[in-house]
């Protein structure tokens, strides 16, 4: 029985689709479970892909819930069954990369099923208002409801079409994390159903240590099914604005300047852009240059890496020419290429949801469905000189596989009470090699990344993986350092049996039982 755990263990760990079959027993007792949504058994392959498109394990079954009830009775079946090998991982949207949303043989839960615009409720009142919805919504479903009360979340991701629990899971990311810390730092109550099925309400005031934990969780202790989260009055209109660098310090000096002024911009990103034949008009439009790619034949970059400063600032049609008047100001205070200045103006909605309109392009041409070996790094404001020196250029010398983004966060935003682990500065860096790939490239892809991560051990870069994939207990334990104990505690405490997010490959359910 050991062996062929660990057997599948490893099979699953090779990019390959187990055969090993659950204990029938364990599987037909489930069809016993009286639920509003439903399990089904004949469409598993649904569930066994991802936006990352390497790993593709089978589950045994989808539940596709009506009520966070579903979820509870599920979860407590399994864990009363104790030590069988059904594990369950939520499913997003399954935008991760690496397999993440996935259970080798276990239960999926369809998270999406839970979705429902009746159930959204936006709280207008007082001081903080609020919208809360299920852990199943998309981010862009939150953002339409509450911009018909003229709210909005104030911190994002890059793209919407991703869950509120898969990202509030991991953290959350973007060009407002600066100001207001990423969304987990944005979040007033959670509803979880543990890894004993047990429906919890949580706070920082109320269940606080349940709380913490499943924020930035990695889904290993709770399913999030419904989800506070904090909102500020929408803006009507957001200028759009990028300027080129070509000198890395100017670069990271200003995005810096950028992030330490409270009433400076909103959004603060940037990307790196490599090419040798210094011809930028053929930059491929990656999906984030939509609507406004650099005008590159205005611009050469004589084989030189730039760096791209990509600001917004948001507006009122009532306050446009103050908010002209701002931007001039502030854009007095950059260093950039003078005659690389390119802005826009589009409507909030628009520029938040920028990366669809590039999907549906990529989606056209067939390149949205293709691996995607992305890699996410957060590196410390002391050592990104010398990460950027070997990487950008040297060991990458191309950047036209997908967009490399780099901008700098502010720490004191993070919360240090939740799972999420961030390097331990006052201002660390996201770096995101955001690669499509084909099927043949693949390995190249991966062995760059490969080469990207020894160079930060070499040289002591002191990196922290964000959406981090690894496959052994004493890298984990690596990557949460110090809190690593704690992170232990909190799974013996909420899901002893190890049932949850079986994906992340952090505690094999075997184990529990060793
Ligand atoms: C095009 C694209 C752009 C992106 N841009 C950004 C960005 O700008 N910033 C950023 O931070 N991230 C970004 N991401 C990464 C994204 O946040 C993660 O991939 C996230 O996991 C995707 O959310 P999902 O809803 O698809 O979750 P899934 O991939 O389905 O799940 C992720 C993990 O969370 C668990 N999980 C899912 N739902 C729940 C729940 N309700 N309760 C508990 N656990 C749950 C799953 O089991 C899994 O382990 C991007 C991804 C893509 C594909
Ligand atoms: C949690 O709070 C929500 C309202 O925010 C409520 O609808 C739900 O019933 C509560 N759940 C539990 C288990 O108390
Ligand atoms: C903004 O400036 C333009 C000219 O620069 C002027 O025509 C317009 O009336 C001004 N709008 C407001 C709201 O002040
Ligand atoms: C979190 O930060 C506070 C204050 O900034 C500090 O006192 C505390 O020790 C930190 N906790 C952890 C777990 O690092």
């Amino acid at each position: 029985m050991k062996l062929l755990i660990l057997l599948a263990a490893l099979i699953s760990s090779h990019h390959v689709s187990a055969t090993l079959e659950l204990d029938s027993a364990d599987l037909s007792s489930l069809k016993t479970l009286n639920l509003e949504g439903y399990l089904s058994f004949h469409d598993t392959h649904l569930a066994s892909r991802d936006f990352g498109d390497c790993y593709h394990s089978l589950p045994s079954a989808i539940l596709r819930p009506k009520s966070p009830q579903d979820i509870a009775k599920t979860l407590q079946h399994v864990f009363d069954l104790g030590p069988s090998k059904l594990t369950i991982a939520a499913r997003g949207h399954a935008h991760s990369l690496r397999g993440q949303a996935q259970a080798p043989h276990g239960i999926v839960v369809n998270m999406e099923s839970l979705a429902d615009p009746k159930k959204r409720r936006v709280h207008e009142g007082g001081k903080s208002p609020y919208v809360e919805v299920s852990g199943g919504e998309l981010w862009i479903d939150v953002l339409r409801q509450t911009l018909k009360c003229g709210l909005a979340p104030r911190s994002w991701t890059d793209y919407l079409h991703l869950t509120v629990g898969g990202t509030l899971s991991n953290a959350g990311i973007s060009g407002q994390a600066f100001r207001y810390g990423p969304q987990i730092s944005n979040v007033y109550q959670l509803e979880v159903v543990t890894g004993k099925g047990e429906v919890v309400n949580c706070s920082a005031q109320k269940n606080a240590d349940l709380f913490h934990a499943v924020l930035g969780g990695l889904g290993q202790f709770g399913i999030i099914t419904k989800a506070r989260i904090a909102l500020e009055p929408a803006p009507e209109m957001v200028k759009w604005i990028r300027v080129l660098y070509s000198d890395f310090s100017l670069f990271t000096k200003d995005q810096e300047l950028l992030i330490s002024l409270e009433k400076g911009f909103d959004y603060v990103e940037g990307f790196v852009i490599i090419n040798r034949n210094g011809i930028l008009n053929n930059w491929r439009s990656s999906f984030f240059t939509p609507e406004n790619p650099i005008q590159a034949s205005r611009f050469n970059s004589n084989g030189r890496t730039l760096y791209c400063l990509e600001i917004a600032k948001n507006f009122d049609f009532n306050n446009a020419n103050a908010t002209d008047q701002e931007v001039e100001s502030l854009l007095a205070q950059l260093s950039f290429i003078p005659s690389t200045l390119f802005s826009s103006e589009l409507p909030y909605l628009d520029f938040l949801d920028r990366v669809h309109a590039s999907e549906v392009k990529l989606r056209a041409q067939g390149l949205w469905e293709v691996p995607h070996p992305w890699l996410n790094l957060l590196i410390p404001q002391s050592t990104i000189h010398d990460f950027a020196e070997e990487i950008f250029g040297k060991l990458l010398t191309d950047s036209s596989n997908g967009p490399i983004l780099i901008y700098p966060l502010n720490k004191e935003k993070w919360d240090n009470r939740t799972s999420a682990v961030t390097p331990n500065e006052d201002i660390f860096y996201l770096v995101a090699f955001l690669s499509s790939s084909t099927v043949d490239s693949l390995e190249h892809s991966l062995s760059q990344n490969r080469r990207i991560l020894e160079f930060c051990e070499k040289q002591g870069i002191g990196m922290k993986q964000y959406l981090p994939h690894y496959t052994t207990k004493s890298e984990w334990a690596a990557h949460f350092s110090h809190r690593w104990q704690e992170f232990v505690r909190r799974k013996a405490a909420y899901d002893p049996l190890a049932i949850l997010a079986p994906g992340q490959r952090i505690f094999p359910k075997a184990n529990a039982f060793a």
